[in-house]
């Protein structure tokens, strides 16, 4: 009897215990049924979230408030404030943290998550309202995820916006690419998707709730990972104002300003000599004074042990967590400010407002992210259900984003699309073929599907040969003589090359541009051995030198897919059989082998004639390219024309004449801060763009609109982009798309000085092949 009732004890026990598992419950702080929390102020939701914070912040030990300023801040029991862990990933999907305490597991019911295409090639779509609703399928995930009791934490480590400055970079993939206003726009979009926001901006601002939190990194610079033994941790970027002012900073702006992010994540290297972390200037005076930034700063991690281990830039560990904190910065991914936070305050380099000061920030975003409002089922975004992680919607989505990334680069007499009738046979070479997790790139979670490109390919033609190639992605050996038997039999062939991880990764730059090992000894002799011209497929996130398979006449496709993510291959089957119209365009130059001789330490993006120094990207490289920034075909033809243009001489007032000084006059511009907003405002104007699909399929073809200078020199760059628009033309349809630009916005650089100037004199707007000409008498 006593022993049936105790079976039975615990057998109640164990469906409890069943149960709490199954339906795990996300943390959270003041919940409404312990009484003790009733009377905290910091649990009043109706009271304004400073004041909630600063009640909370009176509440701590100096050994509470120091625990709370590293990635896992442990929780605060007498407090009922569970354990926050600040550090999760969301570059393109929610994504794992190998072998740290993560924010965010997959070990409960969710097992997977979206696996959105590498940033790269989502930015090549050229279309923010695709990456927007990216962003928010990835923020309802996460949200998804919380719910399920599967987070720790809701703040995203996301997104990457350094400029990708170099093509040999091993994160350029986890960028959008060159350009400042392209990776601004892109910044935007994602950080108003996954936070929450409306693509138009403005909704946060009601009540600052936040989806899930972003993070604009790596503040500032950051564009050098390991690179012939010169690492990340001792990087010195020596910047100059004019390149920090038009190219490294502006992303930051616009995703702070803008978009409104709620994190910021300072780089490891120092600019100028100062590290990120400990600049004062950078973190307080720019982001949070002049941008308004509103969030919490977190380093990279160790950043702040590398200050005095390896920078050598502060005297001790108390000096640099000093420094830090004094500097802006509110939580150490590392846990240098737990070890050294104390000692600091004890030899009084360090006052305890500043901790304050940092707690304020951090537990602001916490509030926000209504983890302080009790159960959060009962609250607004409670209701998000973990079906909403890898829905339907979401992997069509995934679809969509990797169809509109990938860029055709030739296709010589109309080789693609392939017929689905009459190809009989196909050939499938190359290490990147039967592939599935290389998709991915870097930062990935658990896919929900995975199909590799042999997989999508024989879903449209049974009758197919498949040949690896080579031994690994690196082709140190290679299988011709196999690879060509399956070709020459075969009507047509498709070489999937490329790179992965092996190749180009955080904490791993290439020293060369062109296809590793022997992977270009295969194509040729590939090419010439198949009965027709071959496809070549390149998945790579940074750029490649093949110069040869371009002239190459036995090549007469290329396909670039970056690495497009879960739903990847799918899209390139579908472009090459003809079911998608490709339409990418390049986010980043194809520089030839030879760029290799510039130091990747060099930073400057202007040239320097005199030394050879070629200068970077677009907007400033001057030297011969394989492909150009925006480039890319399609199965249709597009023609555009200047249909309008509001405004075509733009007049800078007669008395703003006097304030000119005579330095700035005689270099035929003028300083933009010298203009008021009323004459800025009244200079915007509108330009209307005619596109015509000449082609016999359907397309989503990006607009791009540039400007050229008429004046050159000084610094200024070849041509620079300053709108960009993706239309939907069906075949043989003509539209129109509408820019809205302000000459104080889109018409300036920047000088030596880097201040924002606007040149006098003419201006070139461009589109494809297009000019259209407009004045400034200022
Ligand atoms: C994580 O830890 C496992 C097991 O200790 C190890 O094999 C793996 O290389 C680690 N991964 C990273 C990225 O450090
Ligand atoms: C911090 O202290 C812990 C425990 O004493 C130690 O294991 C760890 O190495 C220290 N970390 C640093 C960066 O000094
Ligand atoms: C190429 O990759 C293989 C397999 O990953 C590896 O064993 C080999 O060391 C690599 N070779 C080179 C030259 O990197
Ligand atoms: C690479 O070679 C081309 C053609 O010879 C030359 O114009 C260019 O300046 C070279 N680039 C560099 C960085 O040396
Ligand atoms: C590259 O530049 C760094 C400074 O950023 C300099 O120390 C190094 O000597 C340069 N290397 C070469 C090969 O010019
Ligand atoms: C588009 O292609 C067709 C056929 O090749 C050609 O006749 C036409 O001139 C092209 N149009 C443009 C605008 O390039």
């Amino acid at each position: 009897m006593k022993l049936r009732k105790l079976n039975l004890v615990s057998s109640i026990l164990i469906s409890f215990l069943v149960l709490l598992a199954e339906t795990a419950q996300p943390p959270f702080a003041c919940d409404s049924s312990n009484p003790k929390t009733k009377s905290y102020a910091f649990c009043k939701t109706t009271l304004p979230i400073s004041q909630r914070v600063q009640d909370l912040i009176s509440r701590l030990t100096l050994d509470e408030k120091i625990s709370q300023l590293v990635n896992a801040a442990p929780a605060i029991p007498r407090l009922g404030i569970p354990a926050y862990v600040w550090w999760s990933e969301a570059l393109h999907g929610v994504a794992f943290v190998a072998n740290v305490t993560s924010g965010i597991n997959f070990d409960g019911k969710i097992r997977s998550a979206t696996s959105f295409p590498q940033v790269i090639l989502t930015a090549a779509s050229f279309d923010a309202n695709l990456w927007y609703r990216i962003a928010q399928a990835i923020g309802i995930e996460a949200r998804g995820m919380y719910n399920a009791g599967q987070a720790q934490g809701m703040t995203f480590w996301a997104p990457n916006i350094n400029i990708y400055r170099d093509p040999r970079w091993g994160r350029g993939q986890e960028t959008p690419g060159e350009d400042p206003l392209l990776t601004g726009k892109y910044a935007i979009s994602y950080v108003r998707g996954i936070q929450g926001d409306s693509f138009e901006g403005g909704k946060l601002g009601v009540a600052d709730h936040l989806q899930a939190s972003a993070c604009c990194k790596h503040f500032t610079a950051y564009d050098l990972d390991s690179w012939k033994g010169i690492g990340r941790f001792v990087f010195d970027a020596r910047v100059s104002l004019q390149d920090l002012a038009d190219t490294y900073q502006p992303p930051f702006e616009s995703c702070i300003k803008e978009g409104r992010a709620s994190g910021i994540m300072c780089a490891y290297n120092r600019v100028n000599g100062v590290p990120n972390c400990a600049d004062y200037d950078l973190l307080s005076k720019t982001a949070r004074g002049q941008w308004g930034f509103n969030g919490y700063i977190v380093s990279d991690c160790d950043a702040v042990s590398i200050i005095y281990e390896k920078q050598r830039y502060a005297k001790s560990p108390e000096d640099a967590v000093a420094d830090v904190l004094k500097a802006g910065m509110d939580v150490n991914c590392g846990d240098y400010l737990k070890n050294y936070t104390g000692a600091a305050v004890r030899e009084k380099k360090l006052p305890v407002s500043e901790i304050d000061r940092a707690l304020h920030n951090l537990f602001s975003v916490r509030m926000r992210l209504g983890l302080f409002d009790g159960n959060p089922a009962k609250l607004h975004f409670g209701n998000i259900g973990r079906e909403q992680v890898c829905s339907k919607e979401h992997q069509n989505l995934a679809l969509e984003a990797a169809r509109a990334g990938i860029v055709l680069l030739k296709n010589t007499d109309k080789l693609l699309p392939l017929s689905k009738t009459r190809t009989k046979s196909l050939a499938i070479i190359g290490p990147n073929a039967n592939v599935a997790e290389t998709l991915q790139g870097n930062y990935k979670g658990p896919p929900c599907k995975a199909v590799t490109p042999l997989q999508a390919l024989q879903r449209y033609i049974k009758n197919t040969k498949y040949d690896q190639g080579c031994d690994s992605v690196n082709c140190s050996s290679a299988f011709i003589q196999e690879a060509v038997k399956i070709a020459k039999e075969a009507d047509h062939v498709v070489l999937v090359m490329g790179l992965d991880l092996t190749q180009e990764r955080e904490d791993f730059d290439r020293e060369n541009l062109v296809l590793p090992g022997k992977q270009q000894e295969l194509i040729s002799a590939i090419a010439r051995a198949a009965k027709k011209p071959v496809i070549l497929v390149l998945l790579c996130g940074g750029p490649v030198d093949i110069s040869f398979a371009k002239y190459d006449q036995h090549i007469g496709s290329i396909l670039w897919a970056g690495y497009p993510g879960e739903a990847g291959a799918l899209a390139l089957a579908e472009i090459i059989f003809g079911d998608h119209n490709p339409g990418g365009r390049l986010p980043v130059t194809w520089y030839p082998q030879n760029f290799t001789r510039v130091n990747m330490t060099d930073m400057r993006m202007r040239p320097e004639p005199s030394s050879g120094y070629p200068g970077r990207t677009y907007r400033f490289y001057q030297g011969p390219k394989v492909f150009e920034f925006g480039f890319g075909l399609s199965y249709s033809n597009y023609s555009y024309e200047f249909i309008s243009v509001s405004q075509t001489k733009l007049y800078f007032s007669q008395h703003s004449r006097d304030h000119t000084s005579k330095n700035s006059e005689s270099k035929g511009y003028k300083l933009v801060s010298e203009m008021s907003a009323e004459l800025c405002q009244n200079g915007k104007f509108q330009v209307k763009v005619g596109v015509k699909n000449h082609g016999e399929m359907a397309g989503k073809h990006p607009v791009l609109l540039f400007v050229r200078q008429g004046t050159v020199g000084d610094g200024r760059p070849n041509k620079r982009l300053i709108g960009f628009q993706r239309i939907n033309l069906n075949a043989r349809e003509r539209a129109q798309v509408e820019f809205e630009l302000s000459p104080c916005e889109h018409l300036t650089w920047a000088n030596k000085d880097g201040l924002l100037v606007m040149d006098e004199g003419s201006n070139f707007l461009m589109v494809g092949d297009q000019e259209y000409e407009i004045s400034n008498g200022i």
